[in-house]
């Protein structure tokens, strides 16, 4: 063997990353990240469409299609306007949940998704404490499943009604977005990032539409590698000054279930986090307030706060029913090709 000779190099590419098989069904809604801006501009006109339709007329759209909520952890909001919005198309719901059903005897998400899907139902809602649930469950069944929450992942509707709510406070309800629709919007979201489903959605949603997103928060709550979760996202740890340039507040609840030994400081967090009156007037006194709820008055928010004239908060509520008006009639009629 001659041993001048130059070795022989490989060259050595990454393996192609094969495109995602999700989600397999179109009337799917697994992550914000499943839908364009055309996508998200259609499920607004839609809501505001279904809104004001003849309810007599409208729940002939989905008439006695079946539908199951399927939810392992706690809900009011979510679970609540899933079902009326359901209802309100016509469908026939159903609940399964942790609690009251063989889950509690140890049957798989997979055995119970086709447990439901072989009693009938089109569709599953699915709420579940592990990130990514979803995602398996649509593997599973191939319906249509709608993300009501996974773990410290997502949220999607959650994203799609706070955005309805920031568009009527600021854009005068425009339902068609683009990349400018946002542009100048400072968008400040406080407290526990780190196990927010709902930070996650929006700061995937928000940006794109031009939004600057600041979070802010403590280090135990906000990691410094959540910093490069995406473009138009900052941290911004002084929340007064994160106050002073906002135009919206999304306050967050500090999510105890999910702290799983973390220490926090409570009296030290409510100086440095709580969003008080007088924050609120000194800092940011035309800033629209949100918070998904459940809120613990006394905490991140006072109750002046939550019930004041700045908050949006039982307008989320609201749009939620509107919103997932539009996203259940979607997770039907994508399938046969009818929206
Ligand atoms: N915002 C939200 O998901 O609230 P619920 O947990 O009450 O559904």
């Amino acid at each position: 063997m001659n041993a001048t000779a130059a070795p022989i190099r490989r060259q050595i590419h990454p393996p192609p990353v094969p495109p995602s098989p999700f989600p397999y069904n179109p009337g799917s809604m697994l992550s914000v990240q499943d839908l364009n801006l055309e996508a998200v501009g259609y499920l607004l006109s839609r809501a505001t469409e279904l809104e004001g339709m003849d309810p007599l007329v409208r729940d002939r759209i989905l008439l006695k299609r079946r539908i199951a909520l399927l939810f392992y952890e706690s809900s009011t909001r979510t679970r609540t306007s899933f079902e009326l919005a359901a209802k309100a198309l016509g469908a026939d719901t159903t609940l399964v949940s942790s609690l009251s059903s063989s889950i509690e005897k140890g049957e798989s998400l997979k055995d119970t998704g086709l447990t439901l899907r072989a009693l009938g139902a089109e569709a599953i809602i699915l709420r579940h404490n592990s990130s990514g649930a979803p995602w398996l469950l649509e593997q599973c069944t191939h319906l249509p499943v709608l993300n009501a929450g996974d773990g410290m992942h997502e949220h999607p509707t959650q994203a799609l009604l706070d955005l309805r709510t920031i568009l009527q406070r600021l854009r005068h309800g425009a339902d068609q977005v683009d990349a400018g629709t946002l542009a100048g919007v400072t968008i400040t979201i406080v407290g526990d990032i780190l196990h927010s489903r709902v930070a996650r959605s929006n700061m995937l949603l928000l940006p794109r539409l031009g939004a600057e997103v600041l979070v802010c928060g403590p280090t135990q709550l906000l990691p410094e590698v959540t910093a490069t979760m995406g473009p138009g996202i900052r941290i911004e740890r002084d929340f007064d000054a994160a106050l002073r340039r906002s135009q919206v507040v999304m306050m967050l609840r500090i999510q105890a279930e999910r702290l799983a030994g973390l220490q926090l400081d409570l009296e030290e967090y409510k100086a440095d986090y709580q969003l008080t009156g007088q924050r609120l007037a000194s800092l940011a006194p035309e800033a629209v307030v949100m918070h998904p709820g459940p809120i613990i008055r006394g905490l991140e928010v006072t109750a002046g706060v939550a019930d004041g004239p700045q908050s949006a908060i039982l307008d989320q509520v609201s749009n939620g029913v509107a919103i997932r008006m539009a996203v259940v009639e979607r997770a039907l009629l994508a399938q046969e090709g009818r929206v």
